[in-house]
């Protein structure tokens, strides 16, 4: 592990794709960065094995085992406090963080969500955008603040959406790009080139008045 690398919280609630695209770049050289910990909601979230193969520590924190959002956050800030982390990653983490949550880790969370936001915030968005007839569809990461999927964006990637689509298939092609933005987005944020200030995503201290879209020379930066 090189010194001085970005230590990161990895939460999840499912088959954990994304991680392990994380994984792998970190694996790879492209991101000098350290999974310290990998939480879970789901006790069988498939994400939890691909945490193990990598030696990655893991922590299942069951919402269903709390009465209140207040305990179940108060347990996932005690697992978070063992770590010195720097960053945390949502990475198909389904439960809604509350104000108090994101404030105290302010600037320091990302999320990574199946649209192309501001379009289609919560839950269906393959289904919702196949009803629309939409032509188009993709991914953003974006910085966590208390306004569900309305962070400032960092990068977004786009998907043709063809009319045989079914949401499976439409999804498969949208994961594609997830794992190279959600990388990326690491990649600088774990460089110092990707900051929350003043309310705006920054890359290279410039504010972001949108996504940076992906790009095939994007791309080359993690080959
Ligand atoms: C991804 O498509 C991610 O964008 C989405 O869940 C999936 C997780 O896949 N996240 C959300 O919908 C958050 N609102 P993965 O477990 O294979 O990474």
């Amino acid at each position: 592990m090189p010194e001085n690398s970005c230590k990161i919280a990895v939460f999840i609630s499912g088959g954990g794709s994304n991680l392990q695209s994380i994984i792998d770049h970190i694996e790879q050289g492209h991101i000098n960065a350290d999974i310290a910990c990998v939480i879970s909601n789901k006790p069988n979230a498939y994400g939890l094995v691909r945490a193990q193969k990598a030696n990655i520590p893991t922590h299942i924190n069951d919402h269903k085992n709390h009465t209140t959002r207040e305990s179940f956050e108060l347990e996932l800030i005690k697992t978070l406090d063992v770590y010195n982390i720097k960053l945390i990653v949502l990475a198909g983490f389904m439960r809604v963080l509350s104000t108090t949550f994101i404030n105290k880790y302010h600037g320091n969370i990302l999320n990574i969500h199946p649209s192309l936001l501001p379009k289609y915030t919560g839950l269906n968005t393959h289904s919702r955008v196949l009803e629309a007839g939409d032509t188009e569809h993709g991914c953003s990461v974006h910085f966590v603040t208390s306004d569900l999927d309305e962070g400032p964006l960092v990068i977004q990637a786009k998907v043709k959406v063809n009319k045989s689509d079914s949401p499976d298939v439409l999804a498969a092609r949208v994961l594609e790009k997830e794992h190279i933005i959600y990388p990326l987005a690491v990649k600088w944020f774990c460089e110092n080139r990707l900051a929350f200030k003043n309310s705006k995503a920054h890359l290279d201290d410039s504010p972001l008045e949108q996504a940076v879209l992906l790009t095939q020379d994007l791309e080359t930066l993690l080959k």
